[in-house]
C-alpha cells in the first residue's frame, strides 16, 4: 500500500468522478434540451397570441368604427322625426287648426319640451359620433363672453321650475374678446348648467368667467347640489358613465354629456375639470385658450389667418 505512488492514487480516484461528471453533463444536457423546447414552445404560443391580439385589436377597431357609424346615422335619422314633432307641436300651440282646452295646451307644451329634451340627446350623440370619427370641425370667430352668457340666461330661464334653485350670470372678470368657437363653449356650458340644475334642489348655480393667465380663460359653473364624491372625479368624464344614487334614478339622461364636453374643450384647445365634494355642491371647470389659433395646431380647426 505505502509503494503506491500518487498518480496510481489519482487514477483511482479520478476514474468513477469522470463518470460522475460525464452523467452530470448528460443530464444537464437533457435538461437545456428540454428548457429549450419548452421555449420553443413558449415562443410559438407567444407568437400565436401576438397573432391573436392582433386580429383582436383588428376586430376592436372596426366595431368602434362601426359604432360610430351607427351613433352617426342614427342620430342622423332621429332628427327628421324630431323636427316633424316640434314643427307639429309648435302649429298646435299656435292654434292655427282651431282652439286648445287649458289640458291640451298643457300637453302640447310637454311634447314640445321632451322632443326639445330628446333633439339635444340626439345632437349630443351625433356629436359624440362626430368627435370619434375625427369629423367635428372648429369654426374659430371672435366673439364676446357676454354675448354667450346672455344666450345661455335666455335659453335656460323657461326650464328652471324649481323655485328654491337660483341661476346666476356673473359678470365676466377682464375677460378679452375670445377667438375660439362660441357654439362649442356654450354647448359645454350648457352641459354643465344643466348637470347642476338636475343635481341640485336648493341654493344656486354661478357661471362665471375670468381670464387666469396671458393666455388662457377658465369658466365656472358651481352649485349648491348633491355634489360627488372623489371617487368618481375621474369616470364622470367617460362615456354612459353615471353614479349609482337614488337623485340619480329619478333623472333621464345617457351620461354622455360631460364626455362630449371633455372632448370638445380639446378641440377648444383646453380641458375640463371638477372640484366637488359629496354633499356640498360641485364646481365645473373649462379653460380654453383666448385665442384657439394660437393654442391649438390647425389640425381639426379651420384657422382663418394661418
Ligand atoms: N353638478 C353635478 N352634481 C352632481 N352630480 C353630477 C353633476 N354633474 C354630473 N354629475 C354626475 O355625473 C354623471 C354624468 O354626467 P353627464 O352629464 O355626463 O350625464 P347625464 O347628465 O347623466 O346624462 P346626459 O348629460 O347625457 O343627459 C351624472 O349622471 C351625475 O351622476
Ligand atoms: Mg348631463
Amino acid at each position: 500500500m505505502n509503494d503506491m505512488t500518487e498518480q496510481d492514487l489519482a487514477a483511482a480516484g479520478t476514474a468513477p468522478q469522470t463518470q460522475e461528471l460525464a452523467q452530470a453533463l448528460a443530464a444537464s444536457q437533457a435538461e437545456v434540451e428540454a428548457l429549450r423546447a419548452e421555449l420553443d414552445e413558449t415562443n410559438r404560443g407567444v407568437l400565436a397570441l401576438y397573432a391573436e391580439l392582433d386580429a383582436q385589436a383588428d376586430n376592436l377597431r372596426q366595431a368602434t368604427e362601426l359604432k360610430s357609424r351607427f351613433l352617426a346615422y342614427m342620430s342622423h335619422e332621429f332628427r327628421t322625426p324630431i323636427g316633424a314633432i316640434q314643427s307639429i307641436a309648435r302649429i298646435l300651440q299656435d292654434r292655427i287648426d282651431g282652439p286648445l282646452t287649458e289640458e291640451q295646451e298643457k300637453q302640447v307644451r310637454f311634447i314640445q319640451t321632451t322632443s326639445a329634451e330628446f333633439a339635444d340627446m340626439v345632437n349630443d350623440l351625433l356629436d359624440l359620433a362626430k368627435v370619434e370619427a375625427g369629423r367635428i370641425e372648429v369654426s374659430p370667430a371672435w366673439f364676446e363672453m357676454v354675448d354667450v352668457f346672455s344666450a345661455l340666461r335666455g335659453m335656460f330661464k323657461p326650464v328652471i321650475t324649481n323655485p328654491d334653485v337660483v341661476l346666476i350670470f356673473e359678470e365676466p372678470q377682464n375677460v378679452p374678446k375670445l377667438v375660439s368657437d362660441d357654439r362649442k363653449l356654450a354647448q359645454i356650458l350648457r352641459n354643465f348648467i344643466s348637470n347642476a340644475l338636475k343635481f341640485t334642489q336648493h341654493g344656486e348655480i354661478r357661471v362665471s368667467a375670468k381670464r387666469i393667465s396671458e393666455t388662457s380663460v377658465q369658466f365656472a359653473v358651481a352649485d349648491t347640489g348633491i355634489g360627488i364624491a372623489p371617487e368618481f372625479h375621474h369616470a364622470i368624464f367617460r362615456d354612459y358613465s353615471q353614479i349609482d344614487s337614488p337623485i340619480q334614478k329619478r333623472l333621464r339622461g345617457t351620461g354622455l354629456g360631460l364626455s362630449l364636453s371633455k372632448r370638445l374643450a380639446e378641440l377648444l384647445g383646453g380641458d375640463v375639470a371638477l372640484e366637488s365634494e359629496a354633499q356640498k355642491g360641485s364646481t365645473f371647470y373649462v379653460t380654453i385658450p383666448i385665442s384657439v389659433t394660437a393654442a391649438t395646431p390647425p389640425v381639426a380647426t379651420e384657422s382663418p389667418s394661418s
